[in-house]
């Protein structure tokens, strides 16, 4: 069962993305829209934000007719980590409760050899969103918290249709990831 807020916000992202085939174009238009929807009290049932047996569990909650777009929360316990990976097409990441650690990791050249290296890490609280935007979108999302996470991800096409019943792309290995270099102390 979706909530009203929940059915108003999905009808204006069909009408949106219908329009909008520019992938970085379509997630501007769709964040505010996105952020505000965020604020409402009672946006999700309790079954839809329940914890799962996992350390983390995707509940689907919409999968559109046009197959432009899919909607699920995700229950996040204290501590639950994705792997490192990217997506198949473009996405909204949105906090309900709680809090997403997010870390980007960019390619670069290591002896010849692509290796991953650590960009920005934000702390997305409840009420902010995060675009994903694909190619270039490597990341990793966390629950820094000592209680549940729960947030909405908005993603383009109908993900729940793949085989993994997700929008991940690829998952790639921690060994990829440079060690960071310690900062020196003089
Ligand atoms: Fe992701």
């Amino acid at each position: 069962m979706l909530s009203a807020p929940l059915q108003e916000f999905l009808r204006a992202a069909e009408r949106l993305a219908a329009r909008e085939a520019d992938w970085t174009r379509l997630v501007a238009q769709l964040a505010l829209p996105f952020r505000q929807l965020l604020t409402e009290p009672d946006l999700l049932t309790p079954e839809q934000q329940q914890l799962g047996p996992g350390s983390y569990v995707q509940h689907a909650l919409y999968s559109s007719p046009s197959g432009r777009l899919a909607l699920v929360a995700l229950v996040w316990r204290p501590g639950a980590r994705t792997p490192i990976h990217d997506h198949i097409a473009w996405g909204l990441a949105g906090v309900y409760r709680g809090c997403e650690r997010e870390t980007r990791y960019e390619w670069c050249d290591h002896d010849g050899t692509p290796r991953l290296r650590v960009g920005e890490t934000h702390e997305v609280t409840a009420g902010e969103v995060v675009p994903i935007v694909p190619p270039g979108d490597i990341h990793q999302v966390t629950n820094p918290l000592a209680g549940p996470t729960v947030s909405l991800h908005l993603y383009g096409g109908n993900i729940l249709a793949t085989a993994s019943g997700t929008s991940v792309r690829c998952v790639y290995r921690p060994e990829l990831v440079l060690p960071t270099t310690p900062i020196a102390v003089h």
